[in-house]
């Protein structure tokens, strides 16, 4: 402030004094001229001024010489006692005069008394002491790799505020590989500096670049300054991707699952950032491997995304595309070994295939023809084939692939009529895999079973009098054989049996095998018999077997015990007699009976079922023996009457009655007088007359029919005497051939009384009975495969041998 206000004052009375100096004597009665260079030290010499003005020191002294300058700044100062004007402040003459030359600056020295005025005007010359700078010491320059050469930068020019030689002179560029310069003068003065592209740039070679932009100026020393030009040189999408290596070689196993990683490509491009970047994609390839992989477009991993098939195919070639933004490729080739693996079970196929054979086939008969196969290759395609082995099959090798089934053994249908064959393949793989097919081989029959009986021997037992067409029982038999083989048919023997027909006694059903009796049987004339019956199949030839079927023939009690003795007769009369005299227990007379059934039903009892005494006589319950229980007294009435029951012992028993009649007397004429009105008390004495003329015709009859039987009979016997022992019995009885087989031995076991009995028209003849035994005479009869008997008895009369006869036989109980 005191600066400013000193300057004000002194500004004020200076002009005062100018003003007062005007307008009185005042005026300017000499200048002088000066130059000095700028930045000069303090007191250096600028002028003589006393010298050059003409004046002399002293007057400068009492002048009171000083100076007087218009501006705040005075650069010089007056050495009055010298005469000298010397720099009193550095003077700048940048400062002072910028960019304008000349530069100078004027003052007034003035003097008092008298008051003189002087000019004294100082140029200030340059001196090179600024260097040339530049706005900015670093410049940034971004330039795209891919500008043409003669692109033009422009650059800020530098400064300096010399003037003259000492401004800027010149401008370099270093280095200069790339650029060059242009400078061009405007009008204004100023300088317009230009970088021209001299060759492209490249990126990918030099990312940046460092310029050195020189500003030179003419001073001496010269002076410099500099700026540096950075340079980053931007990216353009000038180069394409390049594929790591041109082909990739990667292994997969077949199947492998989807994501599976094959292998992974990768390319690089020189170019940066965006430009840079690479995807992937799978280009030109076949249709099916398109489907089995993908590449991922940023990583270039290939993964598995199908379905892989080594017996598809066993390599795959990809062409990978790597591309960038800007439409740059380039293609990876991927080559893809597929690697097997043992996906594929081997198959079966049957060639050819009987699925029947015979069972009289010869082992080595071919039954089927086996194709195999496994689509894998190496170990996991070769295949091992085999059968079941509880077969009698076995399975050979014929050509590679081919394997033939054939049999191994005999094969019984009958045993086994159909076999399961199992054939199985597997190969060697690691696991190994395996597929198996089974077939069904029925075995045909063969007619080579002969029908079976169910029993070689059939006992039956049929009751006589069994309705005709009765069916007895069935025999069966089976064939193990099947269909025709097995159909099975019944066929009777044909034989005699007695001397009649078999088929007259029983036929047998053919399909059923029912024996059915073709009569009704009569055990009182056969027993039983024997027939065979055969089974035979429908095969061709037909096989048989025969069963022998024995029928025996149960009795019925179907007939009543029949009285042989004491003959009853129609009117005639029968009496034992009993003597008077006769003890207790005499035996009167003994009643006779048979049955001609057999066992229980021919065994009889007897009883007394009406006496006229019942006191005096009995029968004998087994034997029919009558006998006196009592003496006989005079007083019992001459003629006694028994009625005795005989009854078998069947089921229902059937029974017979027989009248005996008794004579007590000792004499015949006192029976005759008794007995007189025994006929008139017969009923049939009424018919007494008829019976006569009845008896005569009889009798006239038979006298003449007995000389005919009796001629007939002498040459019968003459004939038959001469086969047979000399014997002159009269009667053979005649027993059923069978009818020792019965019992089975062929002789008799029992003991056994037969009565042999004639019967004739004679009504007094006697029956006769023997108690045989020991007394039996067994004769062969060749006429007759049974036995004779002949049955010798001191009661037994004979006569008439040659009447036509009735023999019966029966067993007598020995109770006694
Ligand atoms: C054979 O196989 C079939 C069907 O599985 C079966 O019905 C039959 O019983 C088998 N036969 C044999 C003899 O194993």
């Amino acid at each position: 402030m005191a600066f400013i206000w000193t300057t004000a004052f002194r500004s004020r009375w200076f002009v005062l004094m100018v003003i007062l100096c005007l307008s009185t004597v005042c005026s300017v009665t000499g200048q002088a001229r000066y130059s000095v260079p700028e930045e000069q030290t303090e007191g250096s010499f600028v002028g003589n001024i006393a010298k050059d003005l003409g004046l002399d020191v002293s007057r400068l002294i009492s002048g009171k010489a000083r100076i007087i300058t218009k501006g705040s700044r005075q650069y010089v100062d007056l050495n009055r006692d010298k005469g000298m004007l010397v720099i009193k402040e550095r003077i700048d003459r940048e400062e002072l005069c910028g960019k304008t030359t000349p530069c100078s600056f004027s003052f007034e020295v003035i003097l008092e008394n008298p008051i003189q005025l002087y000019r004294v005007t100082v140029e200030v010359t340059d001196v090179n002491d600024n260097s040339p700078v530049f706005p900015k010491e670093e410049i940034y320059l971004k330039i795209v790799e891919s500008v043409a050469s003669g692109t033009r930068f422009a650059l800020e020019s530098a400064d300096d505020p010399d003037v003259g030689i000492n401004d800027i002179q010149k401008y370099t560029l270093k280095p200069s590989d790339h650029f060059r310069l242009e400078v061009q003068n405007q009008p204004d003065g100023g300088q317009f500096i230009e970088m021209v592209l001299k060759t492209p740039l490249d990126r990918e070679k030099d990312e940046s670049h460092t310029l050195i932009l020189i500003a030179s100026d003419g001073g001496t020393p010269q002076r410099s300054g500099t700026a540096r030009i950075q340079i980053t040189v931007l990216d353009a999408n000038d180069n394409a991707p390049v594929c790591g290596n041109s082909v990739y070689k990667a292994d997969v196993r077949e199947n492998s699952p989807e994501g599976t990683v094959v292998t992974t490509v990768s390319a690089t491009d020189a170019d940066k950032g965006i430009n840079g970047e690479v995807t992937f994609s799978i280009a030109h390839v076949a249709k099916e491997a398109k489907k089995l992989f993908e590449v991922n477009d940023k990583s270039g991993e290939i993964k598995v995304t199908g379905k892989i098939d080594f017996e598809k195919s066993k390599t795959y070639q990809l062409n990978v595309q790597a591309s960038d933004h800007g439409g740059y490729t380039d293609t990876c080739k991927v080559i893809i070994q597929v690697i097997d693996v043992n996906d594929n079970s081997p198959t079966i196929q049957l060639m050819s295939f009987s699925n029947t054979i015979p069972e009289d086939s010869p082992p080595g008969t071919t039954i089927a023809v086996v194709n195999v196969d496994d689509e894998d290759s190496e170990g996991n395609g070769v295949v091992k084939c085999s059968i079941n082995s509880d077969v009698p099959f076995k399975i050979v090798s014929s050509l590679s692939g081919y394997y033939t089934i054939v049999t191994d053994d005999t094969i019984d249908r009958e045993n086994i009529p159909e076999y399961n064959i199992t054939i199985t393949v597997s190969d060697q793989g690691s696991p190994p895999l395996s597929s198996s097919k089974t077939i069904n081989v029925k075995v045909s029959d063969v007619n080579d079973s002969p029908p079976k009986f169910d029993e070689s021997e059939y006992t039956k037992t049929v009751s006589e009098n069994n309705s005709p067409g009765f069916s007895v029982f069935a025999v069966s038999a089976t064939d193990a054989d099947s269909g025709q083989n097995a159909r099975i048919s019944y066929l009777l023997e044909e034989r005699e049996i007695n001397g009649v027909a078999l088929s007259s006694l029983v036929s047998v059903n053919s399909n059923s095998g029912v024996i059915v009796a073709v009569k009704s049987f009569d055990y009182e004339q056969i027993k039983s018999f024997v027939f065979n019956v055969t089974a035979r199949d429908a095969g061709s030839p037909p096989l048989s077997s025969v069963a022998t079927i024995k029928i025996m023939i149960q009795d019925q009690n179907d007939n009543a015990p029949q009285v042989l003795y004491p003959v009853q007769t129609g009117g005639s009369l029968v009496a034992e007699m009993v003597p008077r005299s006769a003890d207790v227990g005499y035996l009167v007379t003994k009643v006779v009976a048979v049955d001609v059934d057999s066992g229980q039903n021919a065994w009889l009892s007897y009883k007394l079922q009406k006496a006229t005494d019942r006191a005096l006589f009995e029968v004998g319950l087994q034997n029919g023996e009558v006998r006196t229980i009592r003496q006989v007294t005079d007083k019992d009435a001459v003629k006694q009457r028994l009625t005795v029951i005989v009854e078998d012992n069947g089921q229902p028993s059937r029974s017979a009655t027989v009248i005996v009649n008794v004579a007590v007397a000792d004499s015949f004429p006192e029976v005759l007088s008794e007995f007189t009105d025994f006929t008139h008390d017969k009923e049939y004495n009424e018919n007494l007359t008829f019976y006569l003329v009845l008896a005569l015709a009889v009798v006239s009859f038979l006298f003449i029919t007995c000389v005919v039987v009796i001629i007939s009979v002498k040459i019968y016997r003459w004939r038959q005497s001469r086969i047979l022992y000399h014997s002159n019995l009269p009667v053979i009885p005649y027993y059923p051939p069978r009818y020792s087989d019965t019992l089975g031995t062929g002789t008799l076991p029992h003991v056994y009384n037969y009565e042999v009995c004639r019967t004739t028209d004679s009504r007094k003849s006697d029956c006769k009975f023997g108690r045989a035994g020991s007394q039996n005479v067994l004769i062969m009869d060749p006429s007759s495969t049974g036995t004779m008997q002949r049955i010798q008895s001191e009661k037994s009369i004979l006569d008439e041998p040659d009447s036509p006869l009735e023999v019966s036989f029966l067993p007598v109980m020995m109770c006694n």
